[in-house]
C-alpha cells in the first residue's frame, strides 16, 4: 500500500447528504499523515459547516473564489498547484455535470480545471439519479479523461431507496488514494483469474439446485486485485450485482461451464482465486420438460461435478492457487484438509451458519492458512476484508516467487 504521509490532498465537498461522511474521511487522512485542505461548494455548507472541516483539517476551509483574503494568502491557482491529488467526496450529480462540461463557476470546479493533480470523484446520489442517462453520459466523459471514479456503492440510501448511488465509505476512499499514491503497483504485469458467486445446476427447464452465495466477496476481491495493478478475469456464476469496472467478466451458469471457462482462461495466469461456491453435485439427468407433481416420492440422481480448484492446482504450470472453504463445523480441520488434498497454496476459510457473516451478509471473518502459517481476519465489511486478503495474497505470492516454487 502507498504511503499518504505528507501527501497534499484537496478534499472537495459538494451538496449531498453524504457530506457528513467526508468529515470522517478528513480525520482519517490526517491520521494517515496527509496534509488536507478542504474546499466546499455553497450547497455543501448547507449540509456540514465549514467550521467542522476547519477543526478536522486544521486549516481554514476554502468556500469562495472571489475571496480577497484567501486570494492574497494562497490563491486558487496556487492551491491548484499545491495539491498532489484532488478528491471530490461526495460528488453531486450537478457537480459531475459541471466538471464534465468544463465549467468554472465556483472555486471547486475552477480548481478541477486548474490543477495538474490526479482527480478522484466519489459520486453520491439517489439510485434513480445515478441511473439517469445524463449522469451516466457525464461519468463516461470523465472516465475518458482518466478521472478516477470511486464507487458508488450499492445499498440502502438516506432517501429510503436501495440501489447504486451510496458514497463509498471513508476507509474505501482512503484505500483508493493510498493505492494510487503507491510508487508502483505490486501486481503490475500479473494476470489474476477469480471465480465468484454460486452455480445453478438445472433439474428441468424451471428448476435448479443452487446455494446462497451472493458473489460479494469474489467481486470485492476482483476489485482489490485490480486496484493492485493486476489484469483481472472474473468467471462469475449468476449474481445480481453489476460487473466491477476494468475487469473482464465471463458469465457462466453451471459448475461444468465454470470449469470450462476457467480451463480456457488459465494460460498465463499468475494467481488463481477460487471464491465461487461451486456445486459439488449436479443432476445426472436434466429433464426436457417440467417435472409434474404426482404425489409420489421423486428421487434425483446426482453426480459429482469436476474439481475446478484441484484441476488448476495440478495443471501443467499451476498459478499461485487460493481456495475458499465454507464450513459449518470444524473449520480449521476441514480447511487444512482441503489445503493438503487439493495441493493449493492458500485457503481462506469462513464459518457459515452462525448467524453473522458468511453467505449474503455484507461482512465476514476469515481464517487464512498456508503451508507454514496462518492469519485470522476479524469480522468486518467484505470490501475491507477483500483488501486485507489481497495484501496477504500479494505477500505470499511474492514469497513463492522468491523461494522459486513458481
Ligand atoms: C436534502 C438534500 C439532499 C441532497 N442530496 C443530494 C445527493 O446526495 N446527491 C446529489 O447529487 N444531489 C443532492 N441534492 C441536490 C444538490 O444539493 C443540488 O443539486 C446542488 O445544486 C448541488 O450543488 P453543488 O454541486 O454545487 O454542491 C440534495 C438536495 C437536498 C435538498
Amino acid at each position: 500500500m502507498g504511503n499518504l504521509a505528507d501527501k497534499q490532498i484537496i478534499v472537495g465537498v459538494t451538496g449531498g447528504i453524504a457530506a457528513y461522511k467526508t468529515a470522517e474521511l478528513v480525520r482519517q487522512l490526517r491520521r494517515a499523515g496527509a496534509q488536507v485542505r478542504v474546499v466546499m461548494t455553497a450547497a455543501a455548507q448547507a449540509f456540514v459547516t465549514p467550521l467542522s472541516f476547519q477543526a478536522l483539517s486544521g486549516h481554514r476551509v476554502y468556500c469562495d473564489m472571489l475571496d480577497t483574503e484567501h486570494e492574497s494568502a494562497m490563491g486558487h491557482i496556487e492551491l491548484a498547484r499545491w495539491a498532489h491529488c484532488l478528491l471530490i467526496a461526495p460528488a453531486s450529480a450537478d457537480f459531475i455535470a459541471r466538471i464534465a462540461h468544463g465549467h468554472a463557476n465556483d472555486l471547486l470546479s475552477t480548481l478541477c480545471l486548474a490543477t495538474p493533480a490526479d482527480l478522484f470523484i466519489a459520486p453520491a446520489m439517489n439510485q434513480q439519479m445515478w441511473r439517469n442517462a445524463a449522469v451516466q453520459d457525464n461519468i463516461d466523459i470523465l472516465k475518458k479523461r482518466n478521472l478516477r471514479i470511486l464507487g458508488p456503492a450499492e445499498g440502502e440510501q438516506a432517501c429510503g431507496d436501495t440501489g447504486p448511488g451510496r458514497m463509498q465509505e471513508p476507509f474505501e476512499l482512503l484505500e483508493a488514494l493510498s493505492l494510487a499514491s503507491a510508487s508502483e503497483s505490486p501486481l503490475q504485469d500479473c494476470k489474476v483469474l477469480i471465480t465468484a458467486g454460486p452455480t445453478q445446476e438445472p433439474i428441468d427447464p424451471v428448476r435448479f439446485i443452487s446455494n446462497r452465495s451472493s458473489g460479494k466477496m469474489g467481486y470485492a476481491l476482483a476489485q482489490a486485485m485490480r486496484d493492485r495493478g493486476a489484469q483481472v478475469v472474473l468467471v462469475s456464476g449468476p449474481v445480481s450485482r453489476p460487473p466491477p469496472p476494468g475487469i473482464d467478466v465471463i458469465a457462466v451458469r453451471t459448475a461444468e461451464e465454470m470449469y470450462q471457462a476457467v480451463i480456457q482462461a488459465l494460460a498465463g495466469v499468475n494467481i488463481f482465486i477460487g471464491s465461487a461456491a461451486v456445486a459439488d453435485y449436479t443432476p445426472a439427468q436434466q429433464y426436457a420438460e417440467k417435472i409434474k407433481k404426482n404425489g409420489s416420492v421423486l428421487e434425483l440422481d446426482l453426480r459429482p461435478t469436476k474439481d475446478i480448484l484441484g484441476s488448476v492446482a495440478t495443471s501443467a504450470a499451476p498459478p499461485f492457487t487460493v481456495g475458499f472453504a465454507a464450513e459449518t463445523t470444524q473449520l480449521e480441520k476441514y480447511a487444512r484438509g482441503k489445503l493438503e488434498n487439493k495441493q493449493i497454496d492458500m485457503i481462506a476459510a469462513n464459518q457459515v451458519g452462525t448467524g453473522r457473516g458468511g453467505f449474503y451478509s455484507d461482512e465476514n471473518s476469515l481464517l487464512v492458512i498456508w503451508k507454514g502459517g496462518s492469519q485470522v481476519f476479524a469480522m468486518q465489511n467484505k470490501v475491507s476484508l477483500a483488501q486485507r486478503l489481497a495484501d496477504l495474497i500479494v505477500e505470499r505470492y511474492d514469497e513463492h516467487k522468491i523461494s522459486g516454487s513458481l
